[in-house]
Parts: structure tokens; sequence; C-alpha cells
């Protein structure tokens, strides 16, 4: 199907639609992540992040009620690719360094969440949407938070791996 936007408002009801598809993909690849941690901390943390990606998609069905739409999911090819990625580096990674892989490929894809909510944020003010603003903000709080967790854990491995 040929699609085209030309307003603000089309395009960003679309970008919505793949913020959805990019947290469903992000829950997805954090399961799968979860599966191949071996540290228990790690676990947990990705556990975590799981049961918060829920909420965002709830947040994000939320959105589109809030504009009066369906749920739509737009597609959203990045977060599969970055999946594809953490996936076939792990494969070929030893037990012990597994955990950098995956802490790496979870932050890859906090940071392109960060980078689409921000944007979406920036879209749903000019808009005047607040309501809409306010989940998106919310969405975006949570993916910062996340990044910093995973940065300081994937730092403190890397200091643990280089000592042994
Ligand atoms: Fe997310
Ligand atoms: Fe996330």
């Amino acid at each position: 199907m040929f699609e085209h936007f030309s307003t603000p408002r089309d395009l960003f009801e679309y970008q919505l639609g793949s913020a959805l598809t990019m947290e469903d993909d992000s829950l997805t690849m954090l399961r799968e992540l979860e599966v191949a941690a071996q540290g228990v901390e790690v676990k947990q943390q990705l556990l975590h992040h799981q049961q918060e990606t829920q909420q965002q998609i709830a947040n994000l069905e939320q959105a589109f009620q809030l504009i009066g739409k369906e749920p739509d999911r737009s597609p959203s090819p990045t977060t599969k690719g970055l999946m594809k990625e953490g996936t076939a580096l792990v494969a070929k990674t030893d037990k012990r360094l597994v955990d950098s892989v995956v802490l790496s490929a979870a932050l890859s894809t906090e940071h392109y969440e960060i980078a689409a909510y921000q944007s979406l944020c920036i879209a749903a003010e000019s808009l005047g949407l607040t309501g809409v603003v306010e989940l998106l903000k919310q969405n975006l709080e949570e993916e910062q938070h996340t990044s910093e967790e995973l940065t300081q854990a994937a730092r403190k491995l890397a200091t643990a791996l280089a000592a042994a």
C-alpha cells in the first residue's frame, strides 16, 4: 500500500504506530536477552524492563485512545535489526562474556527508543496533545533511566572481566 503524509498530524499518528511496533519488538528482544543472560542481576534488570515495556505499550495504546484512534501498528524494522545483531553476537561469544553482549544489545535498543520518544514528544507538543505528551514523556523517562542502569551494569561487568 502506498502511503504519503502531508500533514504533521498524519505523520505523528504513523510514527506513534511505529513506536508501538518498536515496543512489541523490544519486549521480544528483552525476553530473548533475559534467556541468554548469565548473571542473576542482569537477568533481573531485563525482567524489570520487560514489565516497564508492557506499561509503555499500554501508554501508547492509551495515547491512541486520546486521539480517538484504534491502536495501529506501523512498520518499525530498526529494533528487529538490533535484535538480529545482538542474537548473532550472543551465539558467537563465550558464556563468560555473553552478558557484555546482552547489555550492549539492550543499550542499543534503549538509545533508539529514546530518539523515537524525543521526536514523538516534540511532535505531540506542537500539535497541542497535552495528555499524549504526558504518556510519551513517561516512556521517554523510563528509557533514559534504563539506559543509565544498563551503562552502569556494563561498566561494572567490563571492570570485573578486565580484572579476571
Ligand atoms: Fe520501551
Ligand atoms: Fe526500553
